[in-house]
């Protein structure tokens, strides 16, 4: 693509998330022209000073850069397929959740339409959008990003391009969820098992907060030992988590609460014994995760 178009901002589908985008892009002084397949849902937007396109080939034909948040890949596509031979020099950049395959697959599609493509996680919920602290991880076109820095760290302070390759941003979008569900669901374990020992929620917040910055606080030396493929347990051993993740699961059960959480726990831990790494540290359960997936 050698001539790249200067214009507009375009917001593409206002639904929860693309409000929030649209709100604070003018907030920060840019006037964006903003669609959505339903009308009316832009109403919000143009009183506030956004310029509404009945049609969305009109955002898009007036923009340089294109922010497209909408339910799904699907409706990324259905709104892109029409607008095809619009999207030469406009660099595109998807906010849509989907997988590293859907990212790749458009970003090929957008390309050789003219356009520049730009993957987009958003790792914040809409109230959140604009913050100082708020992350949103982009892959894919590097001209793209450097070109659009500024509005993109607008929308999030802590907006980082982590490669070329479209993928990476929505793989480590997966990778943040794998975290927030376990630590959320540990949360929801522990405060189910104090509740039948008649311990508040509200009463476990300090013990919760301290065993999450204890545990973040290994997580340096056990990415080195992931990294190294060496996992020496000099802190413990597998076999004595397993231990623990037995009486983990035996005050589950004489507390009457649902197993689905610590048995997960002591069913990866159990294959790890199984597997010989009893004397290893916790991080070879990373090699076992890998054998899984081959
Ligand atoms: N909300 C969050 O906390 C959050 C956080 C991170 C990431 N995200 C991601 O952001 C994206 C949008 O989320 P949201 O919360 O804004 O969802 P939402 O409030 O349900 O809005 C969905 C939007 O998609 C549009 N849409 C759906 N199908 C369409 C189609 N076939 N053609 C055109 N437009 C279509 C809807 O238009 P209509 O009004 O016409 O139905 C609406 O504007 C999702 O991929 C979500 O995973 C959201």
């Amino acid at each position: 693509m050698n001539d790249h178009v200067r214009g507009d901002v375009a917001v593409i589908g206002l639904g929860a998330m693309g409000t929030a985008l649209g709100q604070t892009l003018l907030s920060a002084g840019t006037r964006p022209v903003v669609w959505n397949r339903t009308p009316g849902r832009a109403d919000g937007l143009v009183e506030a000073g956004a310029r509404a396109a009945t049609e969305v080939a009109d955002a898009v034909s007036s923009a340089g850069l294109v922010l497209i948040c909408v339910s799904d890949y699907d409706a990324v596509r259905s709104v892109l397929a029409p607008l095809e031979d619009r999207l030469a020099g406009r660099d595109i950049v998807n906010l849509t959740s989907g997988s590293s395959a859907d990212a790749r697959s458009l970003a090929a599609w957008v390309e050789e339409r003219g356009a520049r493509y730009l993957d987009g996680a958003i790792l914040a919920v809409p109230a959140e959008i604009g913050g100082a602290d708020t992350a949103i991880l982009f892959s894919g076109s590097p001209e793209a990003y450097e070109a659009h820095r500024s509005t993109l760290e607008t929308l999030a302070g802590r907006a980082a391009h982590l490669g070329t390759d479209p993928g990476l941003a929505a793989v480590h979008d997966a990778a943040s969820l794998a975290i927030m569900w376990s630590v959320l669901n540990g949360f929801l374990h522990g405060a189910a098992v104090l509740k039948r020992a008649g311990v508040k929620a509200v009463d476990f917040l300090p013990i919760a907060r301290g065993g999450i910055t204890t545990t973040a606080g290994w997580l340096d030396a056990y990415a080195a030992q992931i990294d190294a493929g060496d996992h020496p347990g000099d802190d413990s051993t597998m076999a004595t988590h397993v231990a623990a993740m037995g009486h983990l699961l035996e005050e589950t059960v004489g507390a009457g609460v649902d197993t689905s959480v610590p048995a997960g726990f002591k069913a990866l831990g159990d294959r790890a014994i199984e597997a010989g790494l009893a004397d290893r540290g916790y991080t070879a359960l990373v090699d076992l995760l890998l054998t899984e997936t081959a």
